[in-house]
């Protein structure tokens, strides 16, 4: 058997399989509510054959939305239709994973399809807030600068919607570290010019990060696997490191987080991306490596063969894909048969299958 599709557990939940769908946002959500789009569109991904699906971000207040089209889990009221969606995702044997976020500074665009662009109040936006008064463009308008108080207010909704997310079925939670979204822009010195405790050294920048990750934890059951998705680099001078990233694993792995899902990018936009297949993996590989937790590859990860060499080499335990599921949301099903795998169909497609 690959590696691929070999089951993989971590504390009481296995997957079938290595292959997980990458959180993406659908920009289909109305006031924050789940739709049937997003019940087909993560259904027919766990009746494809992942092994574990994690959820768009989904946030935890209404302005903490990328877009006004966010999933959110801000009120008991988005629970209901987000548990049809793990009572189905379950079904296929699949496993449901949700990523908690915050969008900060990056929030109130419009959809990619509507151009992106930031949205003042007559368009449906709002006022962003950030570690620090700094907009991500020239263009764009200045978020306001958290207090101590609003911080807490925060981290507070991350442990509300966490319980929320348990009451909706949800077996994995990750929390959203990375892309320049709000946790990201307290970890860079790029986005983070405090000088109170929030701001400044390491220790100051990674303690909203540890705040939530406690906050979450104590509604998150401890049998339950957690994850904390980062960008390992800002590719940017002067940004957030894989050093630091390495720094900050270690410290997470001891405080019991259970996988990094390693990312790069998104917290300025003057980055440098080398974009390349798989141009992430050897920042997850180095702090698999120099800390010994779990971790998972993504980014531009599109073939069987990648994903198995990625698990062999022992660069990741897990490995993501989004684009090539949106293309195929019955990848891992292509995938075992190139790796000449078993894989259950759905019975209702199992006429289809080529012998
Ligand atoms: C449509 C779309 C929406 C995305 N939304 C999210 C998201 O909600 N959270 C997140 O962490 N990453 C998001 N991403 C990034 C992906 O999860 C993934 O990290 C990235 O696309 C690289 O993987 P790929 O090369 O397999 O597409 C999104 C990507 C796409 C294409």
């Amino acid at each position: 058997m690959s590696q691929l599709f070999s089951p993989f557990s971590i504390k009481k939940i296995t997957f079938k399989n290595r292959i997980v769908i990458s959180p993406m946002c659908q920009y289909s959500a109305i006031d924050g509510f789940a739709t049937n789009w997003h019940l087909v569109h993560l259904g027919s991904r766990a009746s494809g054959g992942a092994g574990l699906i994690i959820q768009e971000a989904t946030s935890v207040l209404p302005e903490g939305r990328i877009s006004p089209e966010d999933l959110g889990l801000w009120k008991e009221e988005q629970i209901e239709k987000l548990k049809e969606i793990t009572t189905f995702i379950r079904s296929q044997n699949c496993v449901p994973g949700i990523q908690l976020a915050h969008a900060g500074r990056k929030a109130s665009h419009a959809a990619p399809w509507a151009g992106h662009l930031q949205l003042d109040s007559s368009q449906g936006g709002w006022k962003t807030v950030a570690p620090s008064a700094i907009a991500f463009t020239q263009n764009e308008t200045e978020p306001s600068a958290l207090d101590k108080d609003q911080i807490q207010h925060i981290v507070q909704a991350f442990k509300s919607a966490t319980k929320r997310a348990l009451l909706a079925g949800y077996e994995v939670l990750e929390i959203h570290a990375a892309h320049g979204y709000l946790i990201h822009e307290f970890l860079s010195p790029l986005s983070n010019l405090r000088t109170d405790e929030y701001g400044g050294s390491f220790e100051n920048r990674i303690r909203f990060t540890l705040e939530t990750i406690a906050a979450v934890q104590s509604e998150w059951p401890s049998d339950l696997p957690l994850f904390v998705r980062i960008s390992a680099t800002d590719w940017a001078e002067g940004g957030w490191s894989i050093e630091e990233s390495v720094q900050l694993s270690q410290i997470l792995k001891d405080k019991g987080v259970d996988l990094i899902d390693v990312s790069t990018g998104g917290a300025v936009s003057h980055q440098k991306i080398p974009v390349a297949p798989m141009y992430q993996v050897s920042f997850a590989e180095k702090i698999k490596k120099e800390t010994g937790i779990l971790v998972s590859a993504v980014g531009l990860i599109t073939e069987a063969k990648q994903a198995e060499d990625i698990l062999t080499n022992h660069q990741a335990d897990l490995v993501m894909f989004a684009r090539a599921s949106l293309r195929n949301p019955n990848l891992p099903q292509q995938f075992a048969q190139e790796l000449q795998d078993d894989l259950a169909w759905p019975k209702q497609y199992e006429r289809a299958q080529l012998k």
